[in-house]
């Protein structure tokens, strides 16, 4: 776990006020994959670590059946580092104050590949217009960088075995261009 400088105390928003703990992110800063959701739910505010609860369990048991990478191989963050009150979707203020500190994270681990769960993440980082049902599982690319938007687990927790499968399917490119590299 690293510590971004200030990161752990920041006040830059009301998330602040009502937060137990700052989930700054957990994994190596040299990993070549970077996984980014939304923000924290109650289980990451009262642990610190970011998916430590059922939709993460969800997503890292898939991405170790489809690609074999381990939760321990890949930076993962979300791009709000503070629960908001009662799981609420982060409003757009909130994302663009927490901003830097996620641009923060990418220039210090550089990943090659980044996967974005659910449409808040996928939408703050790759600015696309489209729904996730129009966008999961396609490549953005920005020079060296890949990214690919995929499905929040919690979606595929509530969809069931569809969403699921969807997933597997978006992981399954992941794993090509893991391969391709
Ligand atoms: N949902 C997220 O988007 N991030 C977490 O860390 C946990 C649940």
């Amino acid at each position: 776990m690293s510590d971004f400088e200030g990161l752990s105390t920041c006040t830059r928003c009301d998330l602040s006020l009502t937060r137990q703990r700052v989930v700054i992110g957990s994994g190596p800063l040299s990993a070549r994959l970077m996984i980014v959701g939304e923000a924290p739910g109650r289980t990451e505010d009262e642990g610190g670590a970011p998916f430590i609860g059922q939709s993460g369990r969800l997503f890292f048991t898939l991405l170790s059946e489809e690609v074999g990478l381990t939760r321990d191989e890949c930076y993962v963050t979300n791009v709000v580092k503070c629960r908001p009150p009662a799981n609420r979707t982060p409003t757009p203020k909130e994302i663009d104050t927490c901003r830097p500190w996620l641009i923060e994270q990418l220039d210090t681990v550089t990943p090659r590949f980044i996967v974005t769960l659910g449409n808040t993440a996928g939408r703050a980082i790759f600015n696309y217009p489209a729904g996730i049902g129009r966008v999961h599982g396609h490549v953005f690319r920005s020079g060296a960088l890949r990214g690919l938007p995929t499905y929040h687990p919690a979606a595929a927790l509530r969809g069931g075995p569809r969403v699921v499968e969807v997933m597997r399917e978006d992981l399954r490119v992941l794993r090509r261009l893991l391969e391709s590299e």
